[in-house]
């Protein structure tokens, strides 16, 4: 799939593009909805890469195709607000322009091709901003720092395309190490690269979300009303996340539901990730594991962000012996993360058996299988060829 960007590019307009770059989609393994809220996250990138190929333009023309339904578009990225996934790219631009990175004129031809799935709660748009923003940058020849990549196409996202997001996904799109998960906290953008250990599942439900249509951003708007009341008891509060876990009382006491629930589910997660970092560094999996099963539990009784599919799910990989396993990403639909068990039994018993009772139940609540592939912890955004 990698190399389809360069070829749809020759396709598409005749001639060889001149750079082309490519960014993974990413699982996050705790810490959901905490990243707009200032607490930390410990994501991992996928081996499923959005690669991005591009070219020179007439000035101030932005030309994009996709191998997701190959029709070229013109998209107005100066004036209009455009639709589709050529938003992403136009916001990019953007962004680009406004640091001094864009390519000369403001002109570009841009063809993309991924094995990500869109909606499935795999960062699959950060996939598309980061390594847009990197071909685009190359093509510029402006050498960006991947922690710039990152906040570039962090804007794009939120400010042009209007999915109010944290900066997680990019920050891993940019950042990432092959083989690690990487602690951010995000008030403070501090980074650490955590060797992963322990075999995972990810289990995509094939439910899908569509974020732009509001249900993040509602949970925001919830979470930045529950900031601006707790602001009453403690005026220094400038994170939801930064809320004392050890007054929780208060807290309770200080908010209406579901304003409640959200704050809850936040501050129990923040403490739950920095713990759950710490564990993973010392290879304490049996615990890490609790934890990840604690969080699908607040995500979906406190945050509500769960489906049924995703529920089902975790409650299969419970049954079939898993260390842990929540849903990943903003929810709603989308993905579960699973922590498998050691292999006590010989290897690939408890892996066969997980896998099992997730199909069986699966097919028996919605007579379909879900798609099950083993985590492979790969790098984040780099050149590619453009042979
Ligand atoms: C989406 C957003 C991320 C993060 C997660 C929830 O994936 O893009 O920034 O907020 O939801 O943890």
């Amino acid at each position: 799939m990698r190399g389809t960007a360069s070829a749809l590019f020759r396709a598409t307009f005749g001639v060889a593009p001149r750079a082309a770059a490519s960014a993974p989609g990413r699982v996050n393994l705790i810490g959901e909805h905490t990243d707009y809220n200032g607490g930390p996250v410990l994501p991992v990138a996928l081996a499923a890469r959005t690669t991005v190929a591009v070219g020179p333009a007439e000035a101030g023309v932005l030309e994009v195709v996709s191998t997701r339904d190959g029709r070229l578009e013109r998209v107005d990225y100066k004036e209009g607000r455009p639709a589709g996934w050529g938003a992403y790219v136009a916001g990019v631009m953007r962004e680009l322009l406004a640091a001094g990175a864009a390519p000369p004129g403001g002109g570009a031809r841009v063809a993309l091709a991924s094995d990500l799935p869109a909606g499935a709660g795999l960062g699959s748009s950060a996939a598309l901003t980061v390594a847009s923003a990197k071909a685009l940058s190359l093509l510029a020849r402006a050498a960006l720092a991947p922690r710039q990549i990152a906040g570039v196409a962090f804007r794009a996202e939120r400010d042009h395309v209007g999915v109010r997001c944290g900066i997680m996904d990019q920050m891993i799109a940019a950042l990432a190490q092959p083989q690690h998960a990487l602690f951010l906290e995000c008030g403070s953008i501090a980074t650490r690269q955590i060797p992963l250990r322990g075999r995972w599942l990810l289990v995509d439900t094939g439910a899908r979300h569509h974020l732009a249509d509001g249900a993040l951003n509602r949970r925001r708007v919830e979470c930045e009303a529950a900031v601006a009341r707790l602001q009453l008891e403690l005026p220094e509060l400038a994170w939801l996340a930064s809320w004392p876990a050890s007054w929780l009382p208060r807290l309770k006491r200080a908010l209406p539901e579901p304003l409640r629930s959200r704050a809850l589910h936040v501050v129990g997660e923040t403490a739950r990730t920095r713990f759950g970092a710490q564990l993973l560094a010392r290879g304490h999996l049996t615990r890490f594991g609790t934890l990840l099963f604690e969080s699908h539990e607040s995500c979906r009784r406190l945050y509500e962000c769960s489906a049924p599919e995703l529920d089902l799910v975790v409650a299969a990989a419970r049954r079939g012996g898993a260390l842990g396993a929540r849903l990943t990403g903003a929810g709603w639909g989308g993905a579960v993360l699973v922590l498998l068990g050691k292999e006590e039994e010989g290897r690939g018993k408890n892996e066969a058996r997980v896998v099992r009772e997730i199909r069986r139940a699966f097919a028996a609540a919605y007579g379909r299988e879900p798609s099950i592939t083993v985590v492979k912890p790969a790098g984040g955004v780099r050149r590619e060829s453009v042979r």
